[in-house]
């Protein structure tokens, strides 16, 4: 007997990726999980959830698994994030996020996947000239991060003209926070996130932190970003598949709630939460840091039905908190 249609998640192990496997089972849907577990946790796939080791750009691996399970959309996570790093080992950035996609892009064309939701980056933006940013704005990478993703997204928009598929580029901001039932959160190694470093630092796994740069032309000098729950982001794709489901075009769609907070203002919303003061170093700007950047989320609510149910900065900040108590101390 063959199997019901499933979802295939890659980088279904990792922070965003675990926290959409678990959205999917509520939804109803059957996901399927393949993972290199590069930086991803197998404890992070619910039990039940088939995992398949592997890398998305294994032609033979997902073309296997595309026919075993009927997979019907395929939500591609699995990719290189560090902004820096992508700086000093460019090949390997473009080798993970745009070579394997084209792989995985090119099995899902053979194979008769009907649908694609791809993890897409506010860094396809670069420096913005205004914000908050419209999906009509230049995309203008300035790091070899977004362009290994514009890229990307650019294969997707050739490919759906050529053939019968369709997509949802979903340009996320800054992902923070950790699932409000707390069967999810971030568990980088080395952490780099500004939440993450924080509310290390209010639990005393770190020793104070660092701001970097005091000097940016914003009200209190730190760099304004906007923060997103990833529970919302991970309900945005449950969104941009009922889209596509429906038949929609293709699609780029910022995904942010359009409302910035500086460096500043998050530290202090750290402190306030956990009631911790902690030391925080004022230092010089970090390469590459755009001084702001904040999402127009109109298309996201008006074309993909995206509703935030955690839009709020205390929120993000103390399910993060909650997370990170209970992560054992072997993986930060
Ligand atoms: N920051 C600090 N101290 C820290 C860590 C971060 O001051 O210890 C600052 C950064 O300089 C930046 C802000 O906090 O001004 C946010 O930094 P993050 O590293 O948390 O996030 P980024 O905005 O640099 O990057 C995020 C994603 C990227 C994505 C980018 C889009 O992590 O994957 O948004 O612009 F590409």
């Amino acid at each position: 007997m063959s199997e019901p249609r499933h979802i295939l998640v890659s980088g279904g192990a990792g922070y965003i990726g675990s926290h959409m496997v678990l959205a999917l089972l509520e939804a109803g849907e059957r996901p399927i999980v393949v993972d290199d577990l590069s930086t991803g946790f197998r404890s992070a796939v619910p039990a039940g959830v088939p995992l398949f080791e592997g890398s998305s750009g294994d032609a033979a691996l997902i073309g296997g698994l595309i026919a075993r399970y009927q997979i019907e959309a395929i939500i591609h996570f699995a990719a290189s994030i560090v902004v820096p790093d992508s700086v000093l080992h460019p090949l390997a950035y473009y080798a993970n996020n745009t070579v394997n996609a084209r792989a995985l892009i090119a099995c899902a064309v053979e194979h008769g996947v009907p649908h694609i939701v791809f993890s897409s980056t506010a860094a396809v933006y670069g420096e913005p000239d205004r914000v908050p940013i419209d999906e009509q704005q230049p995309t203008a990478p300035i790091n070899p991060y977004g362009r290994s993703k514009l890229m990307v997204e650019w294969i997707l928009e050739d490919t759906a003209k050529a053939h019968p598929i369709s997509y949802a580029a979903l340009r996320y901001f800054n992902v923070a926070g950790a699932d409000p039932q707390g069967r999810a959160g971030q568990s980088a190694r080395n952490a780099t996130h500004l939440i993450k470093i924080a509310v290390q630092a209010a639990l005393g796994k770190r020793a104070g932190m660092d701001v970097f740069g005091t000097d940016y032309p914003t009200p209190d000098g730190s760099c304004i970003r906007d923060y997103v729950h990833v529970a919302d982001l991970a309900q945005a794709h449950l969104d941009a598949l009922r889209y596509l489901r429906g038949g929609k075009p293709s699609l780029a769609c910022n995904i942010g709630y359009q409302q910035g907070f500086s460096v500043l203002e998050v530290i202090d919303t750290v402190k306030r939460v956990s009631g911790v003061d902690f030391e925080v170093r004022l230092r010089e700007r970090r390469a590459g840091d755009p001084a702001s950047l904040v999402a127009s989320n109109q298309r996201a609510i008006s074309r993909l039905g995206w509703t935030p149910r955690y839009n709020d900065l205390e929120t993000i900040v103390r399910h993060a908190l909650d997370w990170e108590r209970r992560l054992p101390s072997a993986i930060d």
